[in-house]
């Protein structure tokens, strides 16, 4: 049964009570301090003011060049001038970013319905991780984790990985990523092309090990699961077009330029869960008309993390089975705790899908076929993109269903693994290999051609069983389906 449910509305925060900052620099700060103090001695016991003089005495004896009227040289203000020329090369990187292309991909069996694929496979470094890597280096430098000394560490499937590797060579440190063994070699160049090491592990241990690494050799491990969450708040720069990195901001922007109002739907695959969790607070943040959803794909706790709250404190590393889809979901390594493993956050998607690996690998080949060369969420963001407007074109009274998604690397650096017949011979083996994988193509062609819903006809036709017997999946009727592969909107 398929039903509508839009999950877990966000909540009215309380805001902290900001107290005022500060304008004074570092090096008056000692001797403010020293005043602050002589204004207590006249108001406190004797006993306050032997230890406040006390204090004062020590502070005047421990350094030479230090008297009552003569600030101290400012040490500091030498990492503050490496920080803000650091901070420099980032903005200018913002500017020459500009904006990805919004690309319609008109859907014959759905012509009321506008899909549009942001491509983010044509940032420098190939991906939507651009941003991300952006915002996580400004974060990092703004918040002092990250100096002139600093090897910065990263565990990643690749594409954080390449844009942190980029972003190191602009600020002139070093980097070691830390990958999925199995990492397709075009990726591992990739990084080492900007200057980046590259150590492998395995998938659930790749955290441990960057962690490991950068307390050893006294680097900083950036954590991109733990602080996309964090960093999203760097994305944005008040009311610049351009200077906002945040996709969403650009989205909006950009239909805007062309009278069109904000997407229906956003739907996005998650790994870290910081893209989508970046869309979804914007939304909420500007009160935009924009449903938020999230394609899952099979094995990861994703799905259940966001839609039933599950997975928080219980791992899923039991459910995991490779291949997955590369750089998505999330399960192989313990439970999602938002801020630590995760930033994901789920207040702010709508709705989720959960879907059968080898049907996103399938969808990854249509969509090539009909033009879009794209990577593993690319895959996944048609194919939900496809379900979701089957189901949800008829209830648009006015103007078409518009469904934004992204191409978030492209399909190049996956020749050797998801585009690879038999990779995926071998691989989905598990899942029902070749003939269940040409099943799917087979309902993806047909939703994209005639209108029908890929995720359930598929889930009828194309499981192990049905495939085997391929007479009996000719003769079943399209609307008797099992809801194995669900949905949540
Ligand atoms: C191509 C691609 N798409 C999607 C994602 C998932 O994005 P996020 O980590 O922001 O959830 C990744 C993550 O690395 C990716 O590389």
């Amino acid at each position: 049964m398929l039903f509508f449910n839009f999950v877990c509305q966000v909540e009215p925060r309380d805001w902290a009570k900001l107290e005022p900052e500060s304008s004074m620099e570092n090096g008056d700060r000692k001797v403010s301090q020293t005043v602050t103090n002589k204004k207590m001695i006249s108001k406190n016991s004797i006993f306050l003011i032997s230890v406040v003089l006390a204090s004062v005495t020590v502070e005047v004896e421990a350094s030479d060049s230090l008297t009552l009227t003569k600030a101290p040289s400012n040490e500091k203000n030498r990492d503050f001038t490496w920080r803000q020329q650091a901070i420099q090369k980032l903005w200018e990187e913002r500017k020459a970013m500009g904006h990805t292309p919004l690309r319609k991909f008109p859907i014959p069996g759905m012509p009321d319905v506008d899909l549009i694929f942001k491509d983010e496979s044509v940032t420098k470094i190939g991906s939507l991780k651009f941003r991300f890597g952006w915002a996580l280096f400004m974060w990092a430098l703004l918040e002092g984790h990250i100096d002139q000394n600093t090897t910065v560490y990263e565990a990643s499937s690749g594409n954080t990985a390449i844009c942190e590797s980029y972003m190191t060579k602009l600020i002139g440190v070093p980097f070691v990523a830390v990958v999925p063994d199995y990492t397709e070699d075009t990726k591992v160049n990739h990084i080492k092309e900007y200057g980046g090491k590259v150590l492998k592990a395995d998938i659930a241990a790749r955290f441990g090990k960057a962690a490991l690494e950068a307390e050893k050799n006294h680097g900083f491990y950036m954590n991109q699961f733990a602080n996309a969450h964090r960093a999203e708040e760097f994305h944005e720069s008040g009311n610049g077009e351009l200077e906002s990195v945040n996709v969403m901001h650009e989205i909006v922007q950009q239909l805007k330029s062309q009278n069109l109002k904000e997407p229906d739907f956003f739907i996005h695959a998650a790994g870290t869960g910081g893209t989508i969790s970046s869309v979804g607070r914007y939304v909420q943040k500007y009160n935009l008309d924009t449903k938020v959803i999230m394609a899952d794909p099979e094995f990861s706790i994703y799905y259940d993390y966001v839609i039933n709250g599950k997975f928080m404190n219980e791992s899923g590393a039991s459910l995991w089975k490779t291949p997955g889809m590369a750089g998505i979901g999330f399960g192989y390594a313990g439970p999602a705790i938002l801020g630590q493993t995760s930033s994901l956050q789920p207040s702010v998607v709508n709705g989720a899908f959960k879907l059968p690996d080898i049907a996103s690998t399938a969808s990854m080949h249509v969509l090539r076929e009909y033009g879009i060369s794209g990577g593993t969420s690319t895959g996944m963001n048609f194919l939900a993109s496809l379900s979701l407007a089957a189901k949800e074109r008829s209830k648009k009274s006015q103007g078409p269903l518009r469904i934004v998604t992204l191409l978030g690397d492209p399909g190049t650096v996956y020749e050797s693994s998801y585009y690879n017949i038999s990779w995926i011979k071998q691989k989905f083996d598990f899942h029902g290999g070749l003939p269940v994988f040409d099943c799917w193509k087979d309902v993806i062609r047909n939703s994209f051609t005639k209108g029908s819903d890929p995720l359930a006809v598929g889930s009828e036709l194309c499981s192990k069983e049905a495939v085997k017997d391929s007479a009996s999946r000719r003769s079943k009727r399209e609307t008797n389906f099992s809801a194995k592969f669900r949905s949540v909107l």
